[in-house]
């Protein structure tokens, strides 16, 4: 068994959602132990739940730049080999940037960055600097979704005509009502989110879902935002018209005031053969339906799955796998790209989609504000 990968964490702390989830995913494979961090902007904070989670203290440093500073002081065989940024959108590209130029491997949050020009200056980063770079959408990992992916790649949905796809939360209905509230909320804040709350957080999930199944490029889109007050800056609900092809088009929709809706992720797609059906909240079942035939369901672990969908499993068919094991999907198909091991396309998303969903991001900010108008995004 080689030696286990060296990772830096940024963000992430205990105050934090996302943390955990890195934290356990990066664990679930055995392939990573957590040997730097600054889990947050506050040292004490920072110290004290590396102390709590039982990570060494000795390389839990102040800040960012002193972590790259002294790491780099370090030889090669003990740095901090990949870093993960964990923290709210606006450090995501200044840490990257730094991270690329200094020749580390990286795996980011999503949106990637908080602009379209800071996601291309990130890919030209890294394109000198030749290591590995992920942006975690987290429900790439699933076994269904890759089965999607792997099913329309074999032309069994036939020509693909329609493809839609929602992400639907309710957790800002109880704060955008409320003004104070409301500044609490980095989501709202465009400094430090980024120009968009709704889209950029979560339909951008909804959009690498679409281009990550069908394989396709979106090439324009006429996007409508709800931002529920006029004295709220920020989106937090939308609907975007897109178009794919002359005959391919669909929708998505996002929002974060669907009151009542938790993680709702869903995707359904549509060719002249069959239809696929996929719900976040139940990942482990994924239908395929017919004119003609009765629906079918397709479960994790069986034989009848894609490679790519069975590297996502670990038990026997009927032992649900879920968020934890979808984010380790991404972690392990990280760590084959640092080893140099062979993986298959697909195992975690990249630097392309990183620059692709800010395109998006931009694209549907550019239509709403232009008056509802259709915007082409790059190829
Ligand atoms: N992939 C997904 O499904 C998913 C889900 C949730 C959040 N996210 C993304 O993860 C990122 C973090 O989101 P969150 O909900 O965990 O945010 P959060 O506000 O809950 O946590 C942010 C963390 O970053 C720390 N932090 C802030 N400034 C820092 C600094 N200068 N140095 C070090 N640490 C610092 C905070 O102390 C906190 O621990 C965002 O970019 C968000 O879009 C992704």
């Amino acid at each position: 068994m080689p030696k286990k990968i060296r990772l830096g964490i940024l963000g992430g702390g205990g105050d934090s959602l996302i943390g955990v989830l890195h934290r356990v995913a990066s664990f679930i494979n055995d392939n990573y132990s957590i040997t730097g961090a600054v889990f947050n902007a506050n040292y004490e904070d920072n110290l004290s739940f590396a102390k709590e989670i039982d990570v060494p203290t000795d390389r839990i440093y102040k800040d960012f730049d002193t972590l790259v500073e002294e790491e780099m002081k370090l030889p090669k065989e003990e740095r901090i080999q990949v870093c993960a940024i964990l923290t709210p959108n606006f450090l995501h590209f200044p840490m990257a940037k730094k991270l690329l130029d200094n020749g580390f491997h990286v795996i980011c949050e999503k949106p990637m960055t908080t602009t379209y020009e800071e996601a291309k200056i990130l890919r030209d980063a890294h394109k000198k600097a030749g290591t590995v770079f992920a942006v975690t959408h987290t429900y790439t990992g699933y076994p269904m979704v890759r089965q999607i992916r792997e099913m329309i790649k074999a032309g069994e949905l036939g020509k693909i005509h329609k493809v839609d796809a929602r992400y639907y939360q309710g957790w800002i209905n109880p704060i955008i009502h409320d003004k104070a509230k409301r500044s609490t909320v980095w989501r709202l804040d465009p400094k430090k989110a980024g120009i968009s709350s709704c889209m950029g957080d979560i339909g951008v999930h909804a959009f690498n879902l679409v281009e990550y199944t069908t394989g396709l490029k979106i090439k324009s889109l006429l996007c409508d935002f709800n931002y529920l007050y006029s004295d709220n800056q920020m989106d937090v609900d939308g609907t975007a018209l897109i178009r794919i092809g002359e005959h391919v088009k669909g929708v998505i929709r996002a929002s974060q005031v669907a009151t009542g809706e938790e993680n709702g992720l869903a995707i359904r797609i549509y060719g002249d053969k069959f239809g696929l059906l996929w719900e976040q909240e139940n990942p482990n079942f994924l239908y395929k339906i017919s004119d003609t035939e009765p629906m079918e369901v397709y479960k994790p672990g069986h034989a009848y799955n894609s490679a790519l969908s069975l590297d996502g499993t670990k038990l026997p068919p009927g032992h649900p796998e879920g968020i934890f094991d979808s984010m380790a999907n991404i972690y392990l198909g990280v760590a084959k790209a640092i080893r140099g091991i062979d993986y298959n396309d697909g195992e975690f998303p990249t630097m392309t989609d990183g620059v692709r969903g800010l395109n998006f991001i931009e694209a549907t900010v550019e239509s709403h504000k232009g008056g509802n108008v259709w915007v082409e995004l790059d190829d």
